[in-house]
């Protein structure tokens, strides 16, 4: 286990949409590098970048077609190993974003797995023996190229499954896992990883992390299995590389050697149930909302055993949000999302926060753009100051990237760093708290001391800290288990002893 991500607090970048430097309108790793100091300043010490190789770009990136070759829209190699140097110098550490599962159909490996004609490439990704035979149950391809075959698609019609083999076989064209053709896609994705990571990147988020062998059982032990071996090498070579996962069961990536594993935002679960229930009929419940009447138990259910199972194995990811999932600020206010981050800078675990969530900015009901689709609302430039295009480019506002947030009150960087009692400011002292306390870093112990059906507070121990959360519109009151003092809080409290009154919207942390 990487020893800094005890205490590391991430910031994820969309590098399209973060700060251009050379007036194209999209955002550069040279608009990174400037960057860094306002990431140093907001307190978080590690990256992780969405993909920044060369790509049609027809997935946002997620289509590689040079895994190690930087897009040029972005820079240089030479841009990314100077961006990893100046991180470094400041104590940041980035990971890179690692898409394993796929690449583009415009990758060599691809135009050659094509051909008709039997090459080292054939079987580097999934292919039947017919142009008119599907793929069970799995999107497929066929009559496109002079191969007689279909190929599997992982995602978009652009991304071609790359070949870890099927686990159980009903197919003759299926290879086992350890068919030396797979192991060799296995080899590929190794030799990508331990190049960044001899040029200083410290570790990858990794793309559908679990999507590797085909028709897998239900625990994932096959694809767990490629994990373990990859695992290994990073144990050996680069022990103090990161490997996070995009696959949200910790009891499955965790345990096959994944440092992290993010709690995405899918509909009913635990993480969907604080910020973002806002699918359900009947308005919206989530827990963190202050008129949403939660219930904690929705999260508590289905939190509280992936994290006893696992704590021993790795961390869980709480993020603000990504660039798959709708801004939080779409249906909470700042004062919620104050209480909302509150929360999850201080549960176990390996925070992440989405570039522009510290300022609140806002998800945007715009077209889409390189295949985001919904997605594309959460994309949007980040809104530094109220100079041209908001500080993100010099260019004409025609060309950039993704239009900037119209509203007269759109948030920036500038407005909320001289104001004290800013979503940014509270973000900052947030994180400044969790460096403070190791208590409340990612291995400090979690018990929950007071949770009731509909009911708040919630409050839970970390190590000797108490943390109290009060998201609702209405005052509550709790007695802790022990006489206790404020050491940081958001909103009105009062702390007479052990008994504890929280105005509406309220978070504490005692001692
Ligand atoms: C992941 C990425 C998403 C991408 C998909 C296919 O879910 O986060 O943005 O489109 O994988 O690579
Ligand atoms: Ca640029």
């Amino acid at each position: 286990m990487p020893s800094w991500l005890k205490d590391a607090v991430f910031y994820e970048i969309y590098p399209q949409s973060f700060k251009d430097t050379n007036e194209d309108g999209i955002g550069d790793i040279n608009g990174i590098i400037e960057k860094l100091d306002y990431i140093k300043d907001l307190g978080c010490n590690a990256l992780w970048i969405n993909p920044c190789y060369d790509s049609p770009f027809k997935d946002a990136g997620y289509d590689v077609r040079d895994y190690k070759k930087v897009a040029p829209r972005y820079g240089s190699n030479q841009d990314l190993y100077r961006l990893f140097g100046e991180a470094h110098n400041r104590g940041i550490k980035v990971l890179l974003d690692l898409v394993p599962g796929h690449t583009s159909e415009e990758h060599k490996w691809f135009q050659e797995s094509k051909k008709a004609e039997k090459n080292e490439y054939s079987n580097r990704y999934v292919w039947t023996n017919g142009a008119f035979q599907g793929i069970g149950g799995h999107p497929y391809i066929g009559g496109e190229a002079d191969r007689d075959g279909c190929y599997m698609l992982n995602f978009f019609k652009c991304q071609p499954a790359l070949n870890y083999g099927f686990l159980n076989r009903t197919e003759d064209w299926q290879l086992p896992p350890d068919h030396p053709d797979c192991i060799a896609t296995r080899e590929a994705l190794k030799d990508i990883m331990r190049f960044w990571l001899d040029h200083g990147c410290d570790g990858f988020r990794v793309d559908m992390a679990d999507s590797l062998v085909k028709e897998d059982d239900e625990n994932k032990s096959a694809t767990g299995a490629v994990w373990k071996n990859i695992r290994e090498m990073m144990d050996k070579d680069y022990p103090e590389a990161a490997l996070v996962s995009e696959w949200s069961n910790p009891y499955q990536s965790l345990k096959s050697g994944f440092h992290c594993d993010f709690y995405l935002d899918h509909h009913g679960n635990g993480y969907n149930t604080l910020i973002r229930d806002n699918e359900t009929p009947g308005g919206d419940h989530s827990f963190l909302k202050k008129d949403g009447h939660g219930d904690i138990f929705r999260f508590l259910d289905d939190y509280l055993p992936k994290y006893d199972n696992t704590k021993d194995d790795g961390y869980i990811s709480f993020f603000t949000c990504n660039h798959d999932t709708p801004r939080a600020r779409r249906t909470l206010g700042y004062d919620e999302l104050k209480i909302a981050y509150a929360m999850f800078l201080t549960l176990p675990g390996v925070p992440f926060i989405y570039y522009g969530d510290e300022i609140g900015m806002r998800y945007l009901e715009i077209p889409t753009k390189e295949g985001g689709f919904a997605r594309t609302g959460s994309r949007t430039p980040m809104q530094w100051d109220h100079s041209k295009n908001m500080g993100f480019s010099e260019a004409p506002e025609d060309i950039l990237y993704l239009p900037l947030d119209p509203a007269a009150d759109a948030p920036t960087v500038d407005d909320q760093a001289s104001d004290e009692n800013s979503l940014y400011n509270e973000v900052k002292r947030l994180i400044a708290l969790r460096h403070q306390y190791t208590d409340l870093q990612a291995d400090g112990s979690f018990e929950v001391i007071f949770a009731e059906k509909e009911a708040f507070p919630f409050v839970y121990k970390r190590g000797s800290l108490i943390v109290a959360i009060n998201p609702s519109d209405q005052e509550a009151r709790v007695s802790l288990p022990e006489s206790a003092s404020a050491l940081f809080q958001i909103g009105d409290i009062s702390l007479n002893g052990k008994e504890l009154t929280m105005k509406p919207q309220s978070f504490v942390v005692c001692k």
